[in-house]
């Protein structure tokens, strides 16, 4: 059977499709998060008449059959054995790009739905999948794939659906902001990130993580919930957390502020898009600042209903599998006979610079007299604003960290400003840029 027609979000609490048998679930990878969806719809026993799970499907799969599944699911390690079960729906919690893009392929090509969790996936070839999935009568659900647990793309799409989005922006990366709030009570990047690998919130690499791959990603898929854009990963400005450092929270803290890595899109209300992705010195009262360990928050802001907060477990096979299951429990609410708007697939987007903005910039030098005028002067010949100059006490000469903050200013004057002084050769490391977001900025006022 196959669910036909496109159809509004239906509450996934909602009583089931009259007449509708459970959805037939086949489950693709077995692994953290295969393995938690299988718990939830084997302990579900109230939800048995809208979703049953009949297949799980993973490479070698003998070495991952356990005994607490219902014993009538079959499991297999043939993807075309998958297919021609002719499930209902696939679940995609296997990971990657090519391998699990040609399984999704193949399952919508059918008529058959998809719910994945794979935000790589999603954010590298979303439009063409949501195509091939109105082409077929299937659907085709990823809530999993931002925000772990935290339902920002059901919010986006179903609950302030009545708004105009202007921006979204958000922690959608756990271990980065794990780190960074351990960084912030005196902890080292190395002894942050150690930890993040001892409790599990960060990978072996964790490169896709502090780098910013990751929440870029779910990013992409933001901006395609909520402005019907589809921005491609390299459009999207992306810094990584790596080269903040120990020293950095105390001249935030002498700013009254912290760092968080952020992500942010906007709207300029005709079409096209800004998009960040990096770390960010955010005041110290501001609901980002307060978010702390592996939590994400997300603020939606719309033009008539200002900000939207959500937070909660971004990451973890539980909470994912929370994502998973409400997607299914979504689907079985369609009336397999109705028709109607789902969204569309993504418009291509068009990127736009940042707006002009505060910067931090974090110097460390080898100190001689007239290093601070070459930076200002610098600084003044593209028309940049010095703010403040900080510096702590007690710092070899050789190896001295100062900071300069900056007001507002456009990307292309103060990257050309920072070539300028880069160029001089006082560095004793590069220097680091980071924007500042405004006082007001974490209210996000209506607009
Ligand atoms: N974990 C999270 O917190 C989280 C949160 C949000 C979204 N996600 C997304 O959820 C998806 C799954 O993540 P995960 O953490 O559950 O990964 P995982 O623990 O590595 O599980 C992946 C499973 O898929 C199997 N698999 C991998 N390649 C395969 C192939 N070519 N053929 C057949 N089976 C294959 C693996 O088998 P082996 O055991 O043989 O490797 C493993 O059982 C990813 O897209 C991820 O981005 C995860």
């Amino acid at each position: 059977m196959t669910i036909s027609g496109l159809t509004r979000d239906v509450p996934a609490d909602a009583a089931p499709a009259p007449g509708r048998a459970p959805l037939r679930l086949a489950l693709l990878g077995f692994g953290t998060v295969g393995q938690a969806v299988a718990r939830i719809l084997t302990e579900r026993t109230d939800v048995a008449d809208r979703l049953r799970l009949t297949q799980v499907f993973n490479r070698d799969v003998a070495r991952k059959r356990v005994s607490w599944t219902p014993a009538d699911v079959a499991w297999t390690d043939s993807f075309d054995a998958v297919l021609a079960a002719d499930p209902d729906v696939i679940v995609e919690v296997v990971g990657g790009v090519e391998t699990a893009g040609t399984w999704v392929r193949r399952a919508l090509a059918r008529g058959i739905s998809v719910v994945t969790a794979n935000k790589l996936l999603m954010a590298a070839h979303g439009p063409e999948l949501m195509t091939l999935a109105v082409e077929h009568g299937a659907h085709l659900r990823f809530e999993a794939a931002v925000a772990g647990g935290v339902p920002v793309i059901d919010a986006i799409r179903s609950g302030l659906a009545g708004d105009r989005f202007t921006r979204v922006a958000g922690i959608l990366n756990g271990t980065c902001n794990y780190i960074l709030s351990r960084m912030e009570s005196g902890e080292s990047m190395a002894g942050a990130l150690a930890d993040a690998q001892l409790r599990g919130f960060a990978e072996a690499d964790p490169s896709s993580d502090v780098d910013g791959q990751d929440a870029t990603a779910k990013l992409v898929l933001l901006a395609g919930v909520a402005f019907g854009r589809h921005v491609p990963a390299a459009q999207v400005a992306t810094a990584s957390i790596r080269r903040i450092d120990a020293i950095d929270f105390q001249y935030a803290r002498r700013l009254g502020r912290t760092f968080r890595q952020l992500s942010i899109v906007e709207s300029d209300g005709s079409g096209a898009l800004r998009a960040s992705v990096g770390p960010v010195l955010v005041p110290a009262s501001s609901r980002f600042a307060r978010n702390t360990g592996a939590q994400n928050l997300i603020l939606i802001t719309g033009r008539h209903g200002g900000a939207t907060a959500l937070s909660g477990e971004g990451a973890g096979g539980s909470p994912t599998a929370v994502a998973v299951v409400s997607d299914l429990l979504a689907l079985s609410r369609v009336p397999a006979n109705v028709a109607g708007p789902m969204e569309r697939p993504w418009e291509p987007g068009c990127v736009i610079p940042p707006h002009a903005t505060a910067y931090y910039l974090r110097f460390v030098v080898r100190d001689r007299p007239g290093i601070l005028a070459a930076i200002t002067t610098a600084l003044a010949r593209y028309d940049i604003n010095v703010d403040a100059v900080l510096q702590e006490r007690g710092f070899p000469k050789d190896q001295l960290p100062f900071v300069v903050t900056v007001e507002p200013c456009e990307v292309p004057a103060l990257t050309a400003a920072m070539a300028d002084v880069q160029a001089e050769g006082f560095h004793a490391e590069p220097p680091l840029v980071v924007p500042v977001l405004p006082e007001e900025d974490d209210a996000a006022p209506v607009q």
